[in-house]
Order: structure tokens, then C-alpha cells, then sequence
């Protein structure tokens, strides 16, 4: 088994010496834990890719340690100042235009000419690339195609020692779920994937956002093409029923009954912590003594679309 590091300066000096060695490591960040690599080096971003089977067109968020930081690969503009000031460190990545001559390896942007940044707002993993004193690859630390891990023992059952050095523990994910992308473009900010910060709150800084997501105009980000954070049981959305043999994950006061296992994302129906809750749970209630898992209805608003968006492509 890949072995599970504590957070302390003896560990961080293990992380660092095999982040620089081209070493893989899974750390810990608000949303989900990453599989993180130095992102200058075509040998450790290679690698990233080989792990997770991930195909070679779907580019990799590199996370920094700050503004200035980012700055250093793209071309900076006013509306990702005003977003970072806002949002950073947090669940927001920016896709800007790559500097001519940035040091990124060509394989974490996928023959793209931009590049998408996220400063994460945990202690662990900024300690890490400081300590690194390297910009971090880090795609959602799971198989192409699967759950997205929120907890050290989802990223120890994916992989097998040997692929990963180290797994560093920082509990729970708090957010749950993967970072808002937008593509700032033109003065524009084009929303491409869903997450906790949502479309209101970056037009609250008085920019224009734009929903760019799947279906809805064309395809700028690769990922979303992809199927996408599945459990191995069939999942049922919707479900106002229980049948035999099913697990259920709930949501609200009232969860239907008759479930041989129940999860509740929120029994009092908050959707901050149903989105904390929902791959955690995901990978709880997927094990093949039942026979699917029934998805009771959440609500579409704020977080909650965010939420219905990794659902469906679960269920799908
Ligand atoms: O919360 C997160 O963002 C987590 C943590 C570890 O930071 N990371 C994560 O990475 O979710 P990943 O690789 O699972 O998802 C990255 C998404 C993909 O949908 C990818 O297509 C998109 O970001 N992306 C990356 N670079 C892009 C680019 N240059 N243009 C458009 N989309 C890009
Ligand atoms: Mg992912």
C-alpha cells in the first residue's frame, strides 16, 4: 500500500525530495486531493498521465502559491486580478493565455496555448509547492473516469505502491468538489465547469460570465467531454422510490425507506455540506453487495448545480 504521511516538517521533506526526483504525490487541497507533479518536468507530467490513464488531450491544472506566482506562466490580465484578489487562495481555476516562453512542461497544457491556474486555499498543499519552490500539476488524485477522492484512504485503494511515493493526510475535503474553471478571454469570463463559485458571484465583481459548459456552445475544455466521476454501481437519479437490493443516498428531513444501506448528503438540507458529503459517500455506498445506488432529488440552485452536474455524469 502506498504509505499515508501526517503533515509535518520530517514528511514535507520526503514530499519535496520526490516532487524534485519527478516523483508522483497526492496532497490534500480544499476540493479533492490531487495527484501532484512538478509541472516543469515532461518526465513527472508524463507520468501523471500514465497513472491515471488519463487521455493526453485532457490538460492538467497547475496550482500555485500566489498571484505573482501564476503570473510567471501567463499572460495576466485585469479580470484574473480582480478574480484572484477575490477568489484566491480558493475553489477557482483561471485559464489565461501561456507565456511564450513559460518553463511548463508541453504536457500539462495538451498542445493547448493556454494554460489553467488555481491557487488552493489549504495549508498543506501551499506548504508543499513552497517548499517545492515548484508550479504543481495536480489533476483530482483518481483513474480517469472514476469518483474524485476527498479522503486520503479514496486515493490508497486507487492506486497500488509504487505509482504514487506518498499520500499526505489533511482529513476530509472541506469543499467536496472540484474547483470552478473559467476561461478569461477578451475581458469575458467563460464558465466551463461548475463548481462552488458560481456564476453570480464573479458577475458580483461586475465582469460578464458566460455559461461555456458542455452542449451549450463549443467545447473549450476538454475534460467535460470526458465521462466522468462514476462509481462502478449503476446510479438512479431522482429516485422517489427505493427498489430491492438498492442503496440510497439521500437528501433532506424526509429519506425514503427501504434502502439496504442510507447515506443523508443533508438532513437538513444544506448544500454546502451535501457537496462535502457527496464523494465521500459515493465511494461509501459503492460495493457490490447492492445493487445500485438511488439518488434522491437535489435542488438546482447555488452549489446544488454543481452538485446535479457530477450526479448526472456519474449516472451517466
Ligand atoms: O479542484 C480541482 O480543480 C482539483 C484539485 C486537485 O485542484 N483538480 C482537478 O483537476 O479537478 P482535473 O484534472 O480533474 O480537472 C481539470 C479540469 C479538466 O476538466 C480540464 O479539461 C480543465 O480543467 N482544463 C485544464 N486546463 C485547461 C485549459 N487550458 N483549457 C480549458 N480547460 C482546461
Ligand atoms: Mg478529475
Amino acid at each position: 500500500m502506498i504509505e499515508i504521511l501526517n503533515p509535518n516538517n520530517q514528511s514535507y521533506t520526503l514530499i519535496q525530495h520526490a516532487i524534485l526526483g519527478c516523483k508522483l504525490v497526492s496532497i490534500p487541497t480544499e476540493t479533492v486531493y490531487g495527484l501532484a507533479a512538478d509541472a516543469t518536468s515532461d518526465k513527472a507530467v508524463k507520468k501523471i498521465f500514465d497513472i491515471k490513464s488519463r487521455p493526453t488531450f485532457n490538460p492538467l491544472i497547475v496550482h500555485v502559491a500566489n498571484i505573482d506566482h501564476a503570473r510567471e506562466y501567463v499572460e495576466w490580465t485585469e479580470e484574473a486580478t480582480l478574480l484572484a484578489k477575490h477568489f484566491w487562495p480558493g475553489p477557482l481555476t483561471l485559464v489565461l493565455n501561456q507565456k511564450k516562453h513559460s518553463s511548463l512542461s508541453k504536457y500539462v497544457t495538451a498542445g493547448l496555448n493556454t494554460v489553467a491556474l488555481r491557487m488552493p486555499n489549504h495549508p498543506i498543499a501551499l506548504e508543499i509547492i513552497k517548499k517545492s519552490g515548484k508550479p504543481l500539476a495536480a489533476p483530482s488524485a483518481n483513474i480517469s473516469g472514476t469518483l474524485s477522492p476527498t479522503a486520503a484512504n479514496h486515493v490508497q485503494k486507487q492506486f497500488k505502491k509504487g505509482d504514487i511515493d506518498y499520500i499526505i493526510d489533511g482529513g476530509s475535503c472541506e469543499v467536496g468538489i472540484e474547483s470552478t474553471v473559467v476561461h478569461i478571454d477578451k475581458g469575458k469570463v467563460n464558465l466551463l465547469r461548475l463548481g462552488k463559485i458560481q456564476k453570480q458571484d464573479i458577475e458580483k465583481l461586475g465582469l460578464d460570465c458566460i455559461e461555456a459548459l458542455e452542449g451549450k456552445d463549443k467545447i473549450i475544455s476538454p475534460g467535460q467531454l470526458l465521462k466522468h466521476y462514476a462509481p462502478t454501481l449503476p446510479v438512479r437519479l431522482n429516485a422517489k422510490t427505493v427498489e430491492k437490493g438498492e442503496a440510497l443516498l439521500a437528501f433532506g428531513d424526509k429519506p425514503l425507506t427501504g434502502a439496504k444501506k442510507s447515506l443523508n448528503l443533508s438532513l437538513s438540507s444544506d448544500l454546502t455540506e451535501a457537496a462535502s458529503n457527496l464523494f465521500k459517500m459515493l465511494h461509501e455506498l459503492d460495493q457490490s453487495i447492492y445493487t445500485s445506488i438511488a439518488v434522491m432529488p437535489v435542488p438546482n440552485k447555488g452549489i446544488g448545480q454543481a452538485i446535479n452536474d457530477r450526479l448526472k455524469k456519474a449516472a451517466s
